[in-house]
């Protein structure tokens, strides 16, 4: 089974999300939009697990905790790698700062069950559309540029969830297959 760790959105900021989406789908077929009942921050793209590794995976990511919650603020667009050549068109997300270590801690526990390691820094982001080939339509980039600041809204985590993702010829359907409160008080 294909997994990944996810923090959910709010309600209200899909919402704002789904809408600006649809006015730029409507400019354009080109990208692989990502359904706005879909939408997720992605903390770690697990990928391949053997159904005998789940019950050690699960556990493994029960241990991993946070004094607080994490704030997330949904703000901004923007290019991966860059606009030039762009492959992922997202939404910025403003994090408090132990988003990066929830992400470090929960990579540390999957590398210890032999999980591969991120080799890149993470980088909090909402995938909105994704380009094959790279490359943005004009009329699209000019409306992404007028909203670049544009804010959909906020979120105090107080949870990730463990995503089984299939892959289907309309697009990916995603189910959670478990939530896991990561905030505990500080002693
Ligand atoms: P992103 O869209 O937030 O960048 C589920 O597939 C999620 O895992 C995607 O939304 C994607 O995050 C992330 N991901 C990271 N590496 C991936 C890979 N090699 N294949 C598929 N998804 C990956």
């Amino acid at each position: 089974m294909r997994l990944f760790l996810a923090l959910q959105i709010p309600p209200a900021v899909r919402k704002n999300l789904a809408e600006f989406l649809a006015e730029l789908r409507a400019l354009s077929s080109q990208p692989r939009w990502v359904r706005a009942e879909n939408l997720h921050v992605t903390l770690k793209f697990i990928g391949e697990v053997q159904p005998d590794k789940l019950k050690a995976t699960r556990m493994a990511l029960s241990a991993v905790h946070s004094g607080q919650e994490v704030a997330l603020d949904f703000r901004g667009l923007g290019f991966f790698p860059n606009e030039k050549r762009p492959r992922v068109f997202w939404a910025g997300i403003e994090a408090s700062t132990n988003l990066v270590q929830l992400a470090s801690d929960v990579d540390r526990v999957l590398a210890e069950l032999g999980f591969p390691p991120e080799k890149r820094p993470f980088s909090a982001h909402l995938t909105l559309a994704r380009f094959e080939p790279p490359g943005a339509p004009q009329n699209l980039c000019a409306v992404i540029r007028e909203n670049a600041k544009r804010e959909f809204g906020s979120v105090a985590a107080k949870e990730f969830h463990l995503i089984e993702s299939k892959l289907k010829p309309g697009g990916a359907e995603y189910t959670t297959l478990e939530t896991f409160p990561f905030v505990v008080a500080e002693a």
